[in-house]
């Protein structure tokens, strides 16, 4: 018997309501593996308030339970964050944005007291980088960050036809190593044009748990 990828998502997302308090307001992330945690919060929304969410795609998942979904200016800030990641490392660097959500989501992680990032134990590497690292730029900036971004050391890619929440366009940075996440997001970010970048490094999880087919690892900072 062998745990589909799926399964091992919706394990660690059921795993992740265990920090979710009654009468919370609980910051909502995107991606598959939220996905599951959003259905798991639907199960237990009359203990909560509501959500802030980090995109378009979970505002409509979260809506369609039923679970009211709040501003973030109104509801901030808030005590817990879940989200999923592309990548993470043992110091609970992560690399994110690979459905584009970068910026809001770390627009909330950076408003929430307690970021549980949940991820399938395959997401867990030595070092950052194999995940080629999502840019998000203002349009008119796209050929400038890229050619600083090869400066940097990188392999720019526009990730052509994707139109981010906030209207902007995203390049995924193949080629990197990076043993510096901290020094590198915020190179990254010191680019004219870059809306951010999808280090989470400056302000990595505090907690997080893996999938894995003998359970869930919890790792913390
Ligand atoms: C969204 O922009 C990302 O940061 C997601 O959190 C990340 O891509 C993880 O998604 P999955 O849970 O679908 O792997």
């Amino acid at each position: 018997f062998r745990m589909t990828q799926d399964e091992l998502k919706q394990r660690v997302a059921m795993a992740a309501l265990a920090h979710v308090e009654d009468g919370m307001v609980v910051g909502v992330g995107t991606g598959s593996t939220v996905n599951f945690f959003i259905d798991a919060l639907a199960g237990i929304k009359g203990r909560i308030d509501g959500a802030v969410s980090s995109s378009e795609a979970s505002t409509a998942r979260l809506k369609a339970h039923g679970i009211p979904v709040f501003d973030l200016n109104a509801a901030g800030p808030l005590p817990l964050y879940v989200d999923g990641a592309d990548e993470a490392n043992a110091r609970l660097q992560l690399i994110k944005g690979g459905g584009a959500a970068l910026t809001r989501e770390k627009i909330v992680a950076g408003a929430s007291a307690k970021f549980v990032c949940i991820a399938d134990a395959s997401k867990l590497v030595d070092t950052l980088g194999r995940f080629p690292l999502p840019v998000e730029v203002i349009p008119m900036a796209r050929s400038h960050v890229a050619r600083a971004l090869l400066a940097l050391g990188g392999q720019p890619v526009w990730r052509e036809g994707v139109v981010t929440d906030n209207g902007n366009w995203i390049l995924d940075v193949h080629g990197l190593r990076i043993t510096d996440p901290v020094t590198l997001e915020r190179a990254i970010n010191d680019i004219a044009g870059v809306v951010t970048n999808g280090l989470f490094a400056l302000r990595p999880a505090d907690v997080l748990l893996l999938g894995a087919p003998e359970g869930v690892r919890e790792l913390r900072a």
